[in-house]
Order: C-alpha cells, then structure tokens, then sequence
C-alpha cells in the first residue's frame, strides 16, 4: 500500500532545465519511481546524456530543445513531447538562472532576462502543458522555487523577486486548477551544490556564511532533492496544493 502511494509507473514527466544540477536530479528520481521523462533544455548533448541515463533506467525518455523565454519554443517542444510520449502528467518547472549585482548597479537587459527565465517560462510551459491535464481530471506542476522567494539576501534583486513570484503563481495555479485535479506545489531549495552557485561555492566568506545561517550548518546534497519531488509528483500528496516546502536545513526558520 505505501509502495503505491510514491509510485510514477504510467506516468509521463517533464522536466525544464533537466540537463544538469537540480533538473537532472529531479529528472532521475521521477525515473526511479517509475515515470518516463521529456528532459527539456537548451543544449541537445547535456539532454541527451540525462535522457540516456533514464533509459538504462528501462523508462522512456526523449531530449527536447526548449527555450522557456520563447512561447514559440515552449509550444513547439511540448507539441513534440505530447507526439512522442502521449501525454504529460507532471510538470517540472525548474530552468533558472541567477544574476548578482547590487540594486543600484542592476542592468535592465538583465533583469528582464532573469524574470523572463524564471518567472514568465514558467507560466509560459504551465499554458502549454496543462490543458491536456485538465482534460485528464489530474496532474502535477512542481515549481523550483528558492528560500529567496521569501528570504532576502543582497545582489539577488531580480532572482529574489521571481522567485517570490513563483511562490505567488503557485498559488494562484493552485486555486484555478484545483477541482480539476492538477496539483500545483513549489520546493523552496538552500544552497545546492551547482553550476548557477559555483561563484558562491568559490567564495569562502559566502560559503561559510551559507553553513553558520542554516540551522543545520551546511549546504544540501543534491540528492536531498529526490524525496521531495517524488513526494508532490505521487498519489501521496494528492490533497497538498498551493504550497512551498522548503528544503533548507532549516534556514527559513528563524
Ligand atoms: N542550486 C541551488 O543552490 C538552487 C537553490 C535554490 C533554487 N534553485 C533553483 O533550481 C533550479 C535549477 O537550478 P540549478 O542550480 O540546477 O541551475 P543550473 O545547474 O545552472 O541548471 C540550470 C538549468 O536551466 C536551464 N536553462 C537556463 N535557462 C534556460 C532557458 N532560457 N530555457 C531553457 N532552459 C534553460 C539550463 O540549461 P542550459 O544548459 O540550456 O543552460 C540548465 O539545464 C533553478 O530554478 C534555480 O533557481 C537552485
């Protein structure tokens, strides 16, 4: 019984941003609990190496070139997933990037790019994908939030406020969908080894800095991240919608 309530055979994922760090980790557990997975991105060699691996898995999978800041892009790549693997049952938003600079020094250019990567892609992929989970009665959209959508820290200015808008969009997904069965949660990561923090993670001031804040006095490992979209992708939170967890060692506790 338990077994049943975390088990993806049958279902179909999609993963944006699941060529490397928290996208290629979400994308193989959802493998590993049984579902076959679209990874989405940008650079055909990276996709195809996770795409691969969730094969040797015995899953379907497929790498699909998607630009999340182009609705064309979103809705021809999802068009491409519904041909080759008939459906989409949960949706991962999770391609990002980040930018630093102080408030007063903050290109324009950049932060329209940083909110179109993080904010608008993930309302765009949401439009395209969920339809079709609507006309099914169920779904799941996780959306890869930050504990900067609710915490702030300086030079995060444009992350910081997608990230803030992307706890709000949940919310208001969650509502419009929610007596027609698609979910719709956010994961609210700390620091996570990765190539959008390698600049941090070189930085001993920032990444000591990183370890005292957090209650539990250190950075997460990548596959803390399983658990959890697992969790909000399976039968087992089918009655959680609208919210960010987060998964922090206990950073935004105090
Ligand atoms: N790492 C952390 O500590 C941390 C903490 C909190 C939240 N997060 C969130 O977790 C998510 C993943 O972050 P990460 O650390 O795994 O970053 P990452 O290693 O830099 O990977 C980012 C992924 O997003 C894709 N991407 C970026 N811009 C894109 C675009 N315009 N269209 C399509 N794909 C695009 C990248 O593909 P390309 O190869 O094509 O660039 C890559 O697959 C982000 O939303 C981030 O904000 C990360």
């Amino acid at each position: 019984m338990s077994a049943e309530l975390f088990d993806l055979s049958g279902k179909v994922a999609m993963v944006t941003g699941g060529s490397r760090g928290l996208g290629e980790v979400a994308a193989m557990a959802l493998a590993k609990a049984g579902a076959d997975v679209a990874v989405c991105g940008r650079k055909i060699p990276d996709l195809e190496r996770v795409s691969g691996a969730i094969k040797t898995l015995g899953r379907r999978s497929g790498a699909f070139v998607l630009e999340v800041t182009s609705k064309a892009s979103v809705l021809k790549g999802v068009k491409r997933i519904l041909q080759e693997l008939g459906k989409v049952d949960i949706l991962v938003n999770n391609a990002g990037i980040n930018h630093r600079v102080p408030v007063l020094e903050y290109p324009e250019e950049t932060w329209d790019l940083v909110l179109a990567t993080n904010l608008k892609g993930y309302f765009l992929v949401a439009q395209a994908v969920v339809p079709q989970m609507i006309e099914r009665g169920y779904g799941k959209v996780i959306n890869m939030s930050s504990i900067l959508g609710t915490v702030g820290l300086p030079n995060q200015l444009a992350y910081a406020c997608s990230k803030g808008g992307v706890d709000q969009m949940t919310k208001v997904m969650a509502i419009e969908w929610a007596k027609k069965g698609v979910r719709v949660n956010a994961v609210g990561p700390t620091y996570f080894e990765t190539e959008l923090v390698t600049q941090i993670r070189n930085d001993p001031e920032r990444f000591n800095f990183i370890n005292e804040r957090t209650p539990m006095g250190r950075w997460g490992y990548p596959h803390e991240l399983e658990g959890i979209v697992i969790f909000l992708a399976a039968p087992a939170s089918d009655f959680i919608t609208g919210q960010t967890i987060y998964i922090d060692g206990g950073w935004t506790i105090w």
